[in-house]
């Protein structure tokens, strides 16, 4: 949970004094046999993460020698903390060969298990909740491939050779569950972490990651820049490239909390032209319509790695992976939107996606119907849209069902609904108060259920409900007032 965990408590318990030598011996029957670690129990990736794994802060070292390849040279560094005592950490983990691992700087027992996608280390003594380890991992060679039944791409690590008007380049692309192919992670949203990105890249590069730039120095053959993410994100929503871009900043926005700043930097490469950067020129006054409904921003900074390769479009934190064919307002408007439902508000479940997509769907409405356009249109074509194909519950019963039309736009519908049955100043404080209850852990739709009963009364979650779980259609909101 970065740097949320519930630690308060637990923290307590192991204060006596090093948490190797205040442990107590664990009766027989619950000492962990051969396999110890267990995954999260995530309903659509049973295999995923750890359970009780803690990962605060990812320290990441990375070199790309030569830009286009998957290549790499690592050095992660994981501040680990623990909800309940783990004898063995077990990391997701589909890169290369792994060349050392330390525990506090220390030599420790570890496997690289390629079969299962798992690099499971035993320290000498196991850690406890209120503890903290450092790990350090090195590998370099290939990054690994997970490939994505739905989208035609591996998810994780890219390299894009060069094209007529493209140099070699690398991003990351990796919700659901593709970090694991550079870096070794606990790779469920329900842990978001801290980052620390180092990336070194040869002369004529740029490296731009997740979060503030801290330092760009000249090394020999290249540069190295330092980025810092002080706010915790899932590990898909890290964004790492390496390109020829061009950066341009913009004046920050002031609807960072309580006004504070948030940064504006947009990164091109060289084939974006006017057409495609001018839709971002609009960000500023996305971002003060958003956090009008939502609240204030969630991150210190905010913009766009522009990309060539024809992939959707993705809302890695503070710096959304826009391809050149998506460079739209829409599109731009439903990745902001993200920031706060995805990146800061993170799920518990990846069945519970629709808590994504439905929100930032929904949030391009908010958007068209701030410029004046008519919104009663926009929730016309949703319905057609989502009538026109076979509909579901909300939630997901499998990979498949993970980025549909119901999620999308059912999602956006049930909001719809919602607004609709409460009007707009209710529904706002309610938007507002679902981003900072759920700040602080990971959110799943009986949540939301019982969230929107507590601040909106029983018939509020009725009208939610049946879009949630209808098997049909229900019938097409109609908004109680006119659209202001
Ligand atoms: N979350 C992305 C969006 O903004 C879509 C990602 C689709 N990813 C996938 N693996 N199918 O809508
Ligand atoms: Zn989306």
């Amino acid at each position: 949970l970065g740097t949320w965990g519930p630690v308060g408590a637990q923290a307590l318990i192991s204060q006596a004094g090093p948490a190797q030598l205040a442990v107590p011996a664990l009766p027989s029957i619950l000492a962990p046999a051969a396999n110890p670690a267990q995954p999260i129990g995530d309903s659509i990736f049973p295999a995923l993460g750890q359970a009780g794994l803690d990962v605060r802060h990812y320290d990441l070292s990375l070199q790309v020698d030569q830009p286009g390849t998957l290549g790499l040279r690592v050095g992660a560094v994981l501040t680990l903390a623990a909800t309940r005592p783990l004898e063995q950490v077990s990391l997701d983990f589909l890169g290369p060969a792994v060349q050392e691992v330390r525990w506090n700087g220390q030599a420790v027992a570890w496997q690289q298990d390629r079969a299962a996608g798992k690099l499971r280390i035993t320290p000498a003594a196991a850690l406890q909740p209120g503890r903290t380890a450092q790990l350090s991992v090195r590998y370099a060679g290939q990054a690994g491939t997970r490939r994505d039944p739905e989208l035609n791409l591996s998810l994780g690590w890219q390299g894009v050779p060069a094209g007529p008007s493209q140099p070699a380049a690398n991003y990351t692309f990796s919700e659901p569950d593709g970090a694991r192919t550079f870096l070794p992670v606990n790779d469920h949203p329900s842990d978001p972490a801290t980052f620390t990105t180092r990336i070194t890249v040869p002369r004529g590069y740029v490296a731009a990651a997740s979060g503030v730039l801290r330092a760009e120095e000249a090394v020999p053959g290249g540069r190295v820049f330092t980025f810092e993410q002080a706010q915790p994100i899932p590990a898909y929503a890290l964004a790492i490239h390496v390109n020829q871009f061009q950066t341009v900043q913009a004046p920050a926005v002031p609807v960072g909390v309580g006004g504070a700043g948030v940064q504006r930097r947009d990164y091109f490469p060289p084939a974006a032209d006017g057409t495609i950067r001018a839709p971002y020129l609009r960000l500023g006054d996305m971002l003060g319509v958003l956090s009008g409904w939502f609240g204030p921003f969630p991150f210190a900074a905010h913009g766009a790695a522009v990309i060539s390769p024809r992939v959707p479009a993705l809302e890695t934190a503070t710096l959304m992976t826009m391809p050149l064919a998506s460079s739209f307002e829409r599109v731009i408007v439903h990745e902001t939107a993200h920031q706060w439902f995805g990146d800061r508000v993170v799920l518990g479940d990846w069945a519970d996606v629709w808590l994504n997509e439905g929100f930032a769907t929904y949030a391009e409405l908010l958007w068209l119907e701030s410029r004046g356009e008519n919104g009663a249109s926009v929730v016309a074509a949703w319905y057609e849209r989502v009538r026109d194909q076979a509909t579901r519950p909300l939630v997901a019963r499998r990979e498949g069902e993970l980025f549909d039309t119901s999620a999308y736009v059912r999602g956006a519908l049930a909001l719809h609904a919602l607004r609709s049955a409460v009007g707009d100043d209710a529904f706002r404080r309610f938007l507002r108060a679902y981003v900072a209850q759920f700040s602080t852990r990971p959110v799943r739709t009986a949540d939301l259920l019982a969230f929107t009963r507590q601040e909106l009364g029983p018939v509020a979650q009725t009208v939610l409900r049946v879009w949630v779980e209808s098997p049909t259609l229900p019938p097409l909101p109609v908004l109680a007032r006119p659209a202001a």
